[in-house]
């Protein structure tokens, strides 16, 4: 009896010493995240404005692999908030859905403050309001009028057209931020791009320069060109996992869009390098995969971008890995532009200590408040 109690509390005594040894090592100490920019006026107020980017970011301790980071956010509860859908139409009788998230808890935003900033959410590859709803809930308590931009015959939508958008196409986007712009025409608008909702991002304020209305931008975990990491970053599982994500937003809409191209095609595609060749390319009717990615890289154009831009990049990103990020951007390409790398976050994952705070939207609106605080300050 007594060896017994002696021995299992030897154990119990070895195995807390081992997770306490664990827990330092591998969770406790976070690191700094790394900032690379040019200084500016801008810069340099936005980073002192934002104590969070000299703090460690402390990955939570359940979660400090970057698969589990990258896949548990897909787990997590969700807050309830109460969404308002409207329909935009577009010049060639296609419609896009935008999704207003009008209240959260105590929060809402009121029709009649049209001074608000608009944040228009463009989630990942087949996101949308209901997986953007942390994101938006967080934005609507710091004051911000959050919208999530779906794509034509994304987050549930019907498509009008055998048209889908292709990833880098930034047109549906640009009518969707005029029509934002006409309805709150005293608002600054702001956006916040994840994934490949940051690569259609940068292709549209690169493509219209210093046209766009677009304030400030946030993107995480972009891929930077995605040409490269199409062809060799993007590995399974993620490739297989990503791609069913999309056959199954593509399969909603089958009946239509097999009127223009071979569906039975596309929904055997086993990467989405192929979806890209057999869907997107052929719609365009590109003649080539080259001419593809021309008019579809989002870096194609980044010294044509005209406003400041913050990145958020992880170097343990499985999807968009590390060899994809273009320091060079930041040095030199887009002027006042932020990139801010850590060392762990997985992709577009970024959970934070035992709450599982989302650490890298909280870094996105520090960032925009401070932005727009610099805004007004110089007005
Ligand atoms: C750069 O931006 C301007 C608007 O400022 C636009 O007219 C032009 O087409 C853009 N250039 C390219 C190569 O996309
Ligand atoms: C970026 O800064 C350089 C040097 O100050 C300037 O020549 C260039 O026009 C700027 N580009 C944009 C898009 O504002």
């Amino acid at each position: 009896m007594h060896d017994i109690f002696s021995g299992g509390f030897l154990d119990l005594v070895v195995f807390c010493l081992l997770s306490l040894l664990f827990y330092i090592f591998y969770c406790a100490p976070g690191r700094k995240p790394y900032l690379y920019y040019t200084s500016s006026s801008f810069t340099d107020y936005v980073i002192k404005r934002c104590p969070r980017l000299g703090q460690p970011f402390q990955p939570a301790p359940v979660a400090t692999n970057r698969h589990l980071q990258t896949l548990l956010p897909g787990f997590l509860p969700r807050p309830s908030v109460v969404v308002e859908r409207e329909y935009v139409d577009l010049p060639d009788g296609g419609c896009c859905a935008l999704d207003w998230v009008v209240q959260s808890g105590p929060f809402c935003c009121r029709n009649g403050d049209g001074g608000m900033p608009v944040f228009i959410v463009l989630p990942g590859l087949t996101g949308d309001a209901r997986s953007a709803s942390h994101l938006c809930s967080f934005a609507l308590e710091r004051g911000y009028r959050p919208v999530v931009f779906n794509k034509r015959g994304h987050g549930g939508s019907r498509l009008k057209t055998p048209k889908v958008q292709s990833f880098g196409d930034p047109d549906d986007f640009r009518v969707v931020v005029e029509y934002i712009h006409s309805k709150y025409p005293d608002a600054l608008l702001t956006a916040f791009g994840s994934s490949a909702g940051s690569g259609l991002l940068v292709s549209y304020l690169g493509e219209y320069g210093r046209e766009c209305i677009i304030s400030f931008a946030v993107l995480v975990s972009p891929g930077y060109d995605a040409e490269f990491l199409f062809k060799n970053c993007i590995r399974h599982p993620y490739d297989f996992l990503l791609v069913s994500m999309l056959k199954n937003v593509l399969n909603q809409n089958r009946d239509i869009l097999a009127k223009t191209v071979d569906m039975d095609k596309v929904m055997q595609a086993k990467s989405l390098i192929t979806i890209e060749q057999e869907l997107y390319c052929t719609l365009y009717g590109y003649s080539s995969m080259d001419e593809y990615w021309k008019h579809n890289n989002p870096v194609r154009n980044p010294t044509n971008i005209s406003i400041p831009v913050l990145a958020i990049s992880s170097l343990d990103d499985p999807i968009c890995t590390k060899e994809c990020i273009q320091y060079s951007l930041f040095s030199d390409k887009m002027n006042h532009s932020i990139l801010v790398t850590t060392e762990q976050g997985g992709h577009c994952g970024f959970l934070e200590g035992w709450r599982f705070d989302h650490w890298a939207d909280k870094i996105g609106l520090d960032y925009l408040d401070a932005a727009l605080e610099f805004h007004n300050s110089s007005q």
